[in-house]
């Protein structure tokens, strides 16, 4: 059985040729979650696009394939989500929209699956009620919203993802957690290795022994009608021994090769979770279809290194 997705096709090839095919849009930077491990660029600094406003940038960058909504929580500008979602696929251009799914419910998700969302993507990362309330300070309740919404989008048949961040808190529960994405019906789990950010000194990240054991175990005990992503681990997948096969994924990182980042605010960044580094602002002249035939410094500089510190992370240079 296939179930790749096709937003997530631009990450199964190697991005060889560097052209502007994908853009996640900080629609908003505010969140109703305060995180620890947040990599949302400058949160909650006020900043917001709106929906007409991304139209018109969409419209001008001819090379783009796919289009992912993130923030922040992008749901609390739902209207102007919708707006890109349904003006992204009058063109064929694949949407994602990253969320908590706390603010969600039947009527929201229906339209954005009428919308024709390629894929809904949402942060799944415990279990039961009482470890995600201790952990992120929210009333359980939550945890019963967002478990009833995650069921809501397979039952409305829309592409649903749960991506679980593998970092401290989850390390030792990736079966676990695996085993709660299965039965909530949900097909397509994202393993994204959890990240030191130069923008904020959160630095519990998952151990090189705990990241290779979650790994293996997921790949040992998947089932066959699911499909795992690995993201961030393209690096050093092959260093530690991790081998793709059907349905099993280690997704090329695309970033500042094929696809940037927009600030509410209209910075260009290379990208938000590693390298929040403003290379241009759209209303200060840069052109985001020119970018990579006219490139900006930082991008020259970051296309000649490639640094990524999820690889540094794991292979200090000291014991390379
Ligand atoms: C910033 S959130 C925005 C979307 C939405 N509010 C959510 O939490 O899913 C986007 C994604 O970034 C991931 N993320 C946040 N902090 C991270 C970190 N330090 N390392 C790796 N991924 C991180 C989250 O797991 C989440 O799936
Ligand atoms: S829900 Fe998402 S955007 Fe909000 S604080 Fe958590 S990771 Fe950041
Ligand atoms: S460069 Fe950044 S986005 Fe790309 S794999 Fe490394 S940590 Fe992840």
């Amino acid at each position: 059985m296939t179930w790749e997705t096709k937003y997530k096709s631009l990450e199964l090839q190697k991005p060889d040729v560097y052209e502007l095919e994908g853009l996640e849009v900080g629609v908003t930077s505010n969140c109703n979650f305060k995180c620890d491990y947040c990599c949302a660029y400058q949160r909650n600094d006020g900043q917001s696009i709106s929906g007409s406003e991304v139209v018109r940038i969409i419209d001008e960058i001819p090379t783009l394939k796919r289009v992912r909504l993130s923030g922040g929580e992008v749901t609390l500008k739902y209207e102007d989500c919708l707006e890109i979602v349904a003006h992204c696929t009058s063109k064929g251009i694949a949407t994602q929209l990253n969320t908590n799914a706390s603010l969600l419910n039947a009527g929201r998700i229906e339209r954005l699956r009428d919308a024709g969302l390629t894929n809904i993507h949402i942060s799944f990362n415990f279990t039961n009620a009482e470890q995600f309330a201790a952990y992120y300070r929210i009333h359980p309740r939550i945890y019963e919203k967002i478990t009833e919404n995650i069921r809501l989008c397979t039952e409305a048949k829309l592409e649903t993802v749960l991506e679980t961040l593998l970092f401290a808190e989850t390390q030792n529960n990736m079966r676990e957690i695996g085993d709660k994405v299965y039965e909530l019906g949900v097909r397509i789990h994202e393993i994204q290795n959890s990240i030191v950010m130069n923008h904020s000194s959160w630095d519990a990240i998952a151990s090189r022994e705990a990241l290779i054991r979650s790994v293996q175990e997921l790949i040992a005990h998947k089932k066959d009608d699911t499909v795992l992503y690995f993201t961030c681990m393209d690096r050093f997948a092959e260093a530690l021994g991790f081998r793709e096969q059907p349905g099993v994924y280690f997704s090329h990182c695309v970033d500042g090769k094929k696809q940037l980042h927009l600030h509410g605010n209209g910075d260009i960044l290379i990208c938000e979770l590693c390298r929040p580094v403003v290379i241009g602002n759209i209303y200060e002249g840069t052109v985001l279809k020119n970018i990579y035939t006219h490139k900006p410094e930082p991008l020259k500089q970051f296309l000649a290194k490639l640094p990524c510190p999820a690889y540094d992370a794991l292979f200090p240079s000291s014991q390379r």
